[in-house]
């Protein structure tokens, strides 16, 4: 198995037990790493009102982003499921925002991982959205 993401993966399970999904009762830890180095973690947020909730995915780089952070490497999702979860299409996008190119780590409880790129899963992220006001 790649070593390469053990100590964010190991991250990103740690965070995992902040969640607060008492609705779904699936419990989702998020880390992201940045260029810098600097790793932000992240846990789902539920709500009564199912459509407010966050995903991890999208907590821990809000966290980054507002730790002044705008250049990231990869993220790592962890869950207690049969195999590894890949971010919603929502958090696709979102993601996208900063790095196209993200590198996807998902990993479960009991140890299994599979690698994946943003840019697989989510191809043309930018394609036809407010071309006429993209940041510089
Ligand atoms: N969830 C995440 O936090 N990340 C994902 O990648 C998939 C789904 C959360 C949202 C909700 O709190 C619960 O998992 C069930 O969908």
């Amino acid at each position: 198995m790649d070593k390469q993401f053990d100590d964010l993966v190991a991250m990103a399970l740690a965070a995992r037990s902040k969640a607060y999904a008492p609705y779904s009762k699936f419990a989702v830890g998020a880390a992201v790493k940045c260029k810098s180095g600097a790793v932000f973690v992240g846990a789902n947020i539920e709500n009564r009102s199912f459509g407010l909730t966050i995903c991890a995915e999208r907590v821990a780089m809000g966290a980054a982003v507002a730790g002044g952070e705008r250049d990231f490497v990869a993220i790592a999702v962890t869950s207690d499921s049969d195999e590894p979860i890949v971010p919603c299409g929502a958090c696709r996008q979102f993601l996208a925002e900063f790095n196209p190119d993200l590198i996807i780590v998902g990993a479960t409880v009991r140890g299994d991982r599979k690698i994946d790129s943003l840019s697989r899963l989510l191809p043309d992220p930018t394609r036809g959205i407010l071309k006429h006001a993209d940041p510089s």
